[in-house]
């Protein structure tokens, strides 16, 4: 499988959405990732499922939706509807994420499980037969534009290695702090999604180069 680039709109130009989308297009972004924050799970607020129904209009990429909420059970449907064809919950502080991973793939969405950086691998193993994707976190989820954990790497790797002990080969995302600089680490870790905000909408060449800045280092 080829590296998937997920263009996160946290750091797009709000005003110009429609326009940057249609640049990752031009660009080869594969999916779209949609940062969805609640000011409690993370010290920030963000997106709804408007936007979620508003990508949809704008675009045929996948919506790759990341929800750094507290009970994202309450929510999944709601995102489901907007049109999102993946959604990813973390397991902290969720003691029923099993249940909403499969609540999700009834919904007909990918389910993904994320990790913040201070929790081990080990705390989704478990869980790994019911995820299409495992989204590492590579920096500490609440915003765009902060250093990339080296750390997060080794954390890749033995998520890599929980799957295949378990026959399984879900996507494993990277997000946060993806740029030149970082990504073949992450890559070379056994990641194969890379999320990416401030490389891609804050490139001071512009969307096509930040795509194809991190496009052209990845298989
Ligand atoms: C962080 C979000 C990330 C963020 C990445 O909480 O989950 O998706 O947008 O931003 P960059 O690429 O700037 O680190
Ligand atoms: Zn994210």
């Amino acid at each position: 499988m080829n590296g998937i680039i997920s263009a996160s709109i946290l750091s797009a130009d709000f005003l110009n959405l429609t326009n940057e989308i249609r640049l990752c297009e031009s660009a080869g972004v594969d999916w779209i990732h949609i940062d969805v924050m609640d000011g409690h799970f993370v010290p920030n607020l963000t997106m709804g499922p408007f936007i979620v129904e508003a990508c949809k209009k704008i675009t045929s990429l996948p919506l790759d939706c990341h929800l750094m909420v507290e009970k994202p059970e309450k929510f999944v449907e709601v995102f489901a509807k907007a049109g999102a064809s993946i959604i990813t919950i973390h397991p902290e502080g969720n003691p029923n994420s099993h249940r909403t991973l499969e609540v999700i793939k009834s919904l007909g969405c990918k389910a993904g499980i994320a990790l913040n950086p201070g929790t081990p691998a080990g705390a989704i193993s478990s869980l790994i037969p019911f995820a299409d994707l495992i989204l590492v976190m590579t920096v500490n989820p609440g915003f765009a534009g902060q250093k990339f954990i080296p750390q997060m790497a080794d954390k890749v790797n033995e998520v890599l290695r929980l799957c295949e002990l378990a026959g399984q080969s879900p996507v494993i995302e990277v997000d946060g702090g993806i740029n030149p600089e970082t990504i073949l680490c992450a890559q070379n870790s056994g990641a194969n999604a890379f999320v990416a905000a401030t490389s891609i909408f804050r490139n001071p060449d512009g969307i096509l180069a930040g795509v194809d800045s991190l496009r052209k280092l990845i298989h």
